[in-house]
């Protein structure tokens, strides 16, 4: 990619430079510069240039320079050199550079987007414009044809000394890459390749089980998006499935339980990476900026008066700290920050079970399927890259032994983008097959639609890396995790076997304390009569 830099700037002098310096001087102080320090690290005839310059201020206390450059020697990292340099410079003279001030910046990137007008002429060159009408830190972006079919991407920034520093256009530069990357992957559909599939299973039943399980007042919409109230004959089954999970795939496979918190603050999920595109799904948490009872008299007043909650007045007092749970294993991963790991404790195998998880769906709301709020059992193992893959093999045959033999369903298991890949907005990148995700997928007889019910990823170095955690023996430490959304597995077994307990297989009821094998009957609790 070939960028060009072009930086004005502004060195503000604690004292005047005339009579202190001459211009002979500052002439042969820029020449030299030119010639090895903006130079420095980069190849022959490559680097930064001060390519203007002049004394300024009602004092003579400026010096206006501009500086071009290539991507060798960034403009800002050669403004920097050079105000190093010239302070050294004019120290000698006692004078010495207090600040500076950037007057204008302009980066111009060849902006070649083969790929895109492959995908489909002028829409997708359309549709990529689109794309770029705003970026952090830029007053303007233009998109101009240079020679022949190159064009060529102009943006002027607006940044001052600290946003320099903090390598504000380096990380522009970054993120205009990645755009281009996401933009050649739109449309291209995701991985999916099939794994397994299991043998035909009778089915029982044709309906929709949330609108029968609804009519039957085992269920009610609740007041949220995408909410359930789950009645006693319904949490009886999702209880059952649990218990299945624990007994057949959680302690056999030594898994301890733990508590995982369900706010996420905002220095978990930029960790977790997920700060770079969950905006759109998340469920946020704010805090009131104080709990001075004064401070929220107003509202609790206009409530009073109104009968209306003042909602505008109330995000002008709150201030947003993250979200509530939606992949719930990052925020285990806190635990383990910034520490070192015996070898001895591993493979360590822990899950959660303690609360919800939050999306804000799009139109996609269906029946108990995809909800705003939804449980989940959620399984995560560490250890060495081998341990690693090796339980996710024996995670994934405890899966199928569960899915045949104790529920009885037809389903399939499928290699798909890896998760933490789709939520930070990277779905395009081609996965190894070392990394990645395995979706378990069953088919819903009233629709015909397969739906995935659950996952197992091996999530390789990522968490390790970005909570910084490390192992003794200073092997590269990896982790796994595997989601089961309880209302996911209750959707696929009553869809295909129905709401009668007599067509559930004798484990399953077992485990509902239905009478199964060697058990006593018993009944789904009948709690609520209505008039
Ligand atoms: N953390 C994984 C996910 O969000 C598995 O539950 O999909
Ligand atoms: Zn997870």
């Amino acid at each position: 990619m070939n960028i060009e830099f072009q930086l004005r700037a502004n060195l503000k002098c604690s004292g005047s430079l005339r009579g202190t310096v001459s211009p002979s001087e500052i002439t042969e102080f820029v020449r030299a510069c030119n010639a090895g320090l903006l130079k420095r690290g980069a190849p022959p005839g490559c680097g930064a240039k001060v390519v203007w310059w002049q004394v300024a201020g009602s004092e003579g206390e400026e010096i206006w320079l501009e500086i071009v450059s290539d991507r060798f020697v960034r403009a800002h990292d050669a403004l920097f050199r050079l105000k190093k340099e010239f302070g050294k410079f004019l120290g000698r003279r006692r004078v010495g550079v207090r600040s500076v001030e950037i007057e204008e910046y302009e980066i111009a990137v060849e902006w070649d987007e083969a790929g895109e007008r492959e995908a489909g002429e002028g829409e997708a060159e359309a549709g990529l414009r689109l794309r770029l009408k705003k970026l952090p830190f830029v007053k303007e972006i233009k998109q101009e044809a240079v020679a022949g079919e190159k064009r060529q991407l102009r943006l002027s920034l607006a940044v001052d000394e600290a946003g320099l520093e903090q390598r504000i256009p380096d990380r522009l530069l970054k993120l205009l890459e990645e755009k281009k990357e996401a933009a050649s992957w739109k449309g291209k559909s995701e991985h999916w390749e099939l794994l397994f599939e299991s043998e035909k299973k009778q089915f029982y039943f044709e309906k929709d089980p949330t609108e029968e399980m609804a009519r039957r007042g085992w269920i009610k919409h609740a007041a949220g998006r995408g909410q359930w109230i789950f009645g006693p004959q319904a949490t009886r089954i999702f209880r059952a499935l649990e218990r299945v999970l624990l007994t057949e795939v959680c302690k056999p496979l030594g898994y301890e339980e733990m508590i995982f918190p369900k706010f996420v603050p905002w220095e978990v999920w930029k960790r977790s990476g997920h700060a770079k595109g969950i905006y759109p799904e998340a469920y946020y948490v704010c805090t009131p900026k104080t709990r001075d009872p004064e401070f929220w008299e107003e509202v609790a007043d206009y409530y009073k008066v109104t009968g209306e909650v003042p909602r505008e007045k109330i995000m002008q007092k709150i201030e947003c700290v993250g979200g509530l749970c939606y992949a719930q294993c990052p925020p285990f991963w806190v635990f383990l920050q910034g520490k070192t790991l015996a070898d001895e404790c591993l493979p360590i195998k822990v899950f959660d079970r303690s609360g919800t998880s939050h999306r804000y769906e799009s139109g996609g709301l269906h029946g108990i399927e995809r909800l705003d709020e939804f449980h989940r059992v959620e399984l995560v193992w560490l250890g060495t890259k081998e341990q690693v893959q090796e339980h996710a093999k024996e995670l994934q045959e405890r899966y199928r032994r569960v899915f045949s033999e104790v529920l009885d369903l037809e389903w399939r298991e499928a290699w798909v983008t890896p998760w933490f890949l789709a939520q930070e907005g990277r779905a395009g990148l081609a996965a190894s097959k070392e990394v990645g995700t395995a979706d378990y997928e069953a088919v819903l007889p009233y629709s015909g639609k397969w739906l995935e019910f659950q996952n197992v990823s091996v999530n390789g170095d990522k968490y390790p890396k970005g909570f910084s955690v490390k192992l003794q023996s200073g092997a590269e430490l990896w982790s796994g995790c595997s989601g089961v959304g309880l209302e996911r597995w209750a959707a696929v077994l009553l869809a295909q076997k129905g709401l009668e307990k007599e067509k559930w297989s004798a484990r399953f009821r077992a485990a509902a304390g239905l009478g199964g094998e060697g058990e006593r009957e018993g009944e789904l609790p009948e709690v609520f009569k209505f008039l």
